[in-house]
């Protein structure tokens, strides 16, 4: 299938680009009341992210109603510990909550590396069904969370300010805490080639819980397992996102993969000198600048793609829309991005 607007694809391989390419993390639902018109005729998240048609529904929403240069699957990174035999249940107002955590080397042998054709299967069909749904209007991005921030919810059994029980791993049984990682690590290759085999056109690795580690452990626990992924992904461009990572920028800009994704702390000029100029940089208006005004949004979103310049950039937020934005501001941060980066390139 050729696509008809392959902005973002050509971007990361850092190609020259009419204008800049947009869309928003955690774009799919939560902001759009076409979604949760959906959501609420069922009985939460889960059951909507595995009914592969509806999934697919809720994935193409933002870009007839936003005018994104990109969907992104509707699914969560928690559906790999599930796979792995790890259940979660999705707490209205409170986040993901898993009633079995993982302690021991009894729980990790338990563990199964799963056939994402067979687990995973709904995530793999709905990108099917978006596939043909979107029929060549914009790239689909597949998705999974770095091995890190997946441990960190398969040992704390919820999310937290500090994970400080999924940390105390990393010191008092850092054996244990690799072979979990390990195990994460073959599960969220193996999905990743799974969804770029059903359609992904690009594929994303939130390391969303990055920022709690020191520089050292970052190494150790994190940063290399998103290397053996990124290398062994080879089939489409990757993105990767760890939030918080600032000082690993360096060792970003080696990674084997085309884009890094930089969150609103990270200053954009000092982050392209200290990453290089062979990466594409994705992101990072502050999600709170969407509060502003109409007005005030365009002029941030300008300040940004000013940043920036005009070449290898995807313009993104620095993380996930919040759920209480407008969605006239997220349109005119992505008008803002279109209109002013046709001008700069001219
Ligand atoms: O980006 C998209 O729009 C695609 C879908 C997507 C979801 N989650 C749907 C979702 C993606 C890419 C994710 C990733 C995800 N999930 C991350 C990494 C990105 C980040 O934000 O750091 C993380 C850490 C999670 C785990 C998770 N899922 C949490 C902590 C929560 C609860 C709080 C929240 O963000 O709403 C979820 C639930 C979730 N995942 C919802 C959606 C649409 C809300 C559920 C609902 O509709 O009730």
């Amino acid at each position: 299938m050729q696509l008809k607007n392959d902005l973002i694809l050509r971007a990361a391989r850092g190609e020259k680009t009419e204008r800049t390419p947009v869309w928003l993390m955690r774009q799919a639902g939560r902001i759009l009341p076409e979604y949760r018109e959906i959501r609420n005729r069922l009985s939460g998240f889960i059951e909507l992210a595995t009914t592969p048609n509806l999934a697919a529904e809720v994935t193409i929403q933002p870009v007839d109603i936003l005018d994104v240069d990109a969907a992104i699957i509707f699914s969560d990174i928690l559906v790999v510990p599930e796979a792995m035999g790890l259940p979660y249940k999705m707490i209205e107002k409170r986040g993901p909550w898993f009633p079995e955590t993982v302690q021991s080397a009894a729980d990790i042998r338990k563990l199964q590396v799963p056939d994402p054709t067979v687990e995973l299967n709904y995530v793999l069909e709905a990108i099917s069904i978006t596939k043909r749904a979107l029929n060549g209007r914009v790239p689909l991005i597949g998705f999974a969370g770095a091995p890190f921030t997946i441990f960190c919810y398969m040992v704390e059994g919820s999310g937290s300010k500090t994970f400080a029980k999924a940390r105390r791993m990393l010191y008092t049984e850092p054996q244990l805490a690799h072979e979990l990682l390990r195990k994460i690590t073959d599960t969220t290759i193996t999905y990743l080639k799974a969804q770029i085999e059903a359609g992904a056109n690009l594929v994303q690795l939130f390391d969303s819980w990055a920022g709690i580690l020191p520089p050292g452990q970052y190494q150790e626990f994190s940063f290399r397992y998103i290397e053996e992924i990124c290398a062994a992904i080879e089939e489409v461009p990757k993105t990767v996102f760890a939030k918080g990572a600032f000082f690993a920028r360096k060792e970003m800009g080696q990674l084997p993969c085309e884009t890094i994704g930089l969150d609103w702390n990270m200053d954009i000029a000092e982050s392209r000198a200290i990453i290089g100029s062979n990466k594409t940089l994705q992101g990072n208006l502050d999600p709170c600048a969407l509060y502003g005004t109409e007005e005030e949004v365009a002029d941030a979103t300008r300040k940004m793609l000013d940043a920036f310049g005009p070449h290898r950039h995807i313009a993104n937020l620095g993380h996930g829309v919040y759920p209480d934005i407008e969605p006239e501001k997220v349109k005119a941060f992505v008008r803002t991005v279109k209109e002013y980066s046709a001008q700069m390139k001219e």
